[in-house]
């Protein structure tokens, strides 16, 4: 392995997942429109800018870069409630590009792609854990986004020379333990990120939704480091061709739920000066979230995460300490 292509690379996701690339000696090629990534991300990587759609563009980054012999696909947009305000928008970017972006891998002999797919899409059960195997419900227009790009590449990889591996995050936290990159937005949706926010402005954190059906009625969630999540991609990079099926799905979260108050009790723990809290209702598209079993990820993949959610919780404070000089004009 020399090349992989990054589309979404100078996102917070897909710029771990290149400097791990880095670490382990495999080159990331970057195509990002930057219409949520970071310039800065990019930095000392080959970078295109410009869309997933853009087939010119593609075949152009290909004929520069012949030895890429994957595609990891993060390009995408990402905040739930939007994509219930903009489903035409969500849809557009989210499946009609994706489908674009296949055609041009395909046009240019690319026949393995990693697909960042989520945990949004599985139905709720009533324990809260799922699998690979437990039913999906995609409950808002990002999610069925993501189901649906899943669908679509198993299709064209039944008829294409195309092997395909979607795995489903469940909440990544954290930053790139040496601080190269991390969340590039300051007022992040995200719950960890709306904790760091609400400690900075010195305002309560809105726990929103308190009646799900949870141990404390707040959501749960599998906040898995992102730099672990970063570390399964270069495993999966390094394990696609031995994958029993051409098409694959792999969860990567860490096996545990973790609900709302809970990470708000743990950031207390952690962060110097604590976080009151404050109950709000839920959000629209929101649902009481789910955590994973990972046997797969550790057969298929060797891969178990390393990090803790303090460790998550860590990092993500050191990158917002710094975030702001290394990235001027935040949005
Ligand atoms: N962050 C999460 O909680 C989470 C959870 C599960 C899955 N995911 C998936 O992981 C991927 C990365 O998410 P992230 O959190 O890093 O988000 P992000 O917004 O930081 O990264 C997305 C990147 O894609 C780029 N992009 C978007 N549309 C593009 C297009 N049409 N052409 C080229 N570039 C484009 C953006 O500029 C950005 O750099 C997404 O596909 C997302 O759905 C994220």
């Amino acid at each position: 392995m020399v090349k992989v292509l990054i589309a979404g690379g100078a996102g917070y996701i897909g710029s771990t997942i290149a400097s791990a690339c880095c670490d382990a000696g495999i080159i990331p090629v970057i195509l990002d429109s930057l219409v949520t990534g970071r310039r800065e991300f990019t930095a000392g990587r080959p970078f295109y800018h410009g869309d997933i759609a853009d087939g010119p563009l593609v075949d152009r980054l290909f004929a520069e870069h012949p030895d890429i012999d994957a595609a990891i696909h993060c390009a995408g947009l990402v905040v739930v409630p939007d994509s219930v305000a903009a489903p035409v928008r969500y849809y557009r970017e989210n499946i009609s590009k994706s489908l674009e972006f296949v055609a041009h891998l395909l046009r240019n002999g690319c026949g393995r792609l990693i697909f960042s797919s989520s945990a949004a899409i599985y139905k709720a059960s009533e324990d809260l854990t799922v699998d690979e195997d437990s039913a999906i419900d995609p409950r808002s227009p990002y999610a069925r986004s993501k189901a649906t790009c899943e669908a679509m590449f198993a299709d064209v990889a039944a008829a294409e020379p195309l092997r395909v591996l979607s795995l489903r995050y469940f909440n990544p936290i954290g930053a790139d333990p040496r601080m190269r990159t991390g969340l590039q937005f300051r007022r992040p949706t995200n719950a960890l990120g709306r904790m760091i926010q609400a400690r900075s402005d010195d305002v309560p954190f809105l726990i929103t939704g308190t009646d799900w059906p949870t141990r404390d009625g707040s959501g749960i969630r599998d906040y898995v480091h992102v730099w672990d999540l970063a570390v399964a991609h270069v495993a999966a990079l390094t394990r696609l061709d031995a994958l029993p099926e051409p098409v694959t799905v792999v969860n990567l979260g860490t096996g545990t739920g973790t609900t709302v108050r809970e990470l708000l009790d743990m950031f207390n723990r952690v962060a110097d000066r604590p976080v009151a809290a404050r109950e709000a209702g839920r959000r629209p598209g929101d649902t009481a979230g789910a955590y994973t079993r990972i046997d797969r990820a550790v057969r298929l993949l060797g891969w178990s995460p390393r990090y803790d959610i303090k460790e998550g919780i860590r990092h993500s404070l050191q990158w917002a300490a710094i975030r702001d000089d290394l990235l001027p004009e935040l949005c």
